[in-house]
């Protein structure tokens, strides 16, 4: 048992180290965050070497949507972006294996997202399995919370698409309240996406939804049903 505690965590130390040797992946200093400006601001485009519309997945986890979407639309660029290297690690890895060029990953706390992003730098953005913050106290940490909301609204594109899917039916209604308050209609509202809202989708939207995250999966095969929300942000003062 002991063996197997120091091989997973000299396992960990190696993926931590790899992580770092690779370019497509940014673990900037949290000193960095605080300041409110990066290298990266405004210039995600040259990083890429291209104009294409760019998407986030906020709290990525491995992954498998920013390296599925990555696969399926060569002509945008993904950022997976969450707080855990060993997580982000298994999608960087495939990213190099695979030699995807549109993909990236940033490891950083999405709290501190307009210190990366320019203004209007962003087109799309989405939430994938978000922790769903249940105790009242964490309200603010839920990550359509209005706080987060505001923070998105400096970086996005004046309309950007925001896509939830999510196995809570709690984070779901509470982001539809939330989305209530501030005048924001959604364009597309799901509580059993696989099930009866299924019809519902573009044939465009059924074609990424074959996405699985790793998250998903495992609420899929407990026959979770899943909840999908999609609206526009726009700046307040419209
Ligand atoms: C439940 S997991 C979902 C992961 C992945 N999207 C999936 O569906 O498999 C939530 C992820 O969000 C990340 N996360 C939560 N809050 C975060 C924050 N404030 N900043 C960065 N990452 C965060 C966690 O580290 C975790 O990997």
């Amino acid at each position: 048992m002991h063996q197997i505690i120091i091989e997973l965590a000299k396992n960990k130390l190696a993926h931590f180290a790899e992580l770092k040797s690779f370019k497509h992946v940014h673990e900037p200093p949290i000193e960095i965050a605080l300041s409110g400006e990066s290298e990266l601001q405004g210039k995600w485009h040259s990083f890429f070497g291209n104009e294409n519309p760019i998407t986030l997945e906020l709290g990525c986890g491995k992954g498998e949507y920013t390296v599925g979407m990555a696969r399926m639309y060569p002509d945008r660029n993904f950022i997976g972006v969450d707080i855990k290297g060993a997580r982000i690690w298994r999608g960087a890895k495939t990213v190099d294996e695979e030699g995807i060029s549109n993909a990236a990953f940033l490891r950083m706390r999405i709290e501190f997202m307009a210190s990366f992003f320019g203004k209007a730098e962003v087109d799309e953005i989405w939430l994938t399995f978000s922790d769903p913050q249940m105790k009242e106290e964490r309200e603010k940490h839920r990550l359509s919370h209005p706080r987060y909301l505001d923070i998105y609204r400096k970086f996005v594109v004046p309309g950007a698409w925001i896509h939830m899917k999510t196995d809570s039916r709690f984070l779901a209604d509470y982001t539809l309240e939330v989305l209530k308050e501030e005048g924001v209609e959604a364009d597309f509202i799901a509580h059993d996406l696989y099930g009866d809202d299924w019809d519902r989708l573009r044939e465009e939207d059924k074609k990424h939804m074959q996405l699985k995250t790793f998250y998903e999966q495992k609420f899929l095969v407990k026959g979770v049903p899943i909840n999908y929300i999609r609206f526009r942000l726009y700046d307040k003062k419209r």
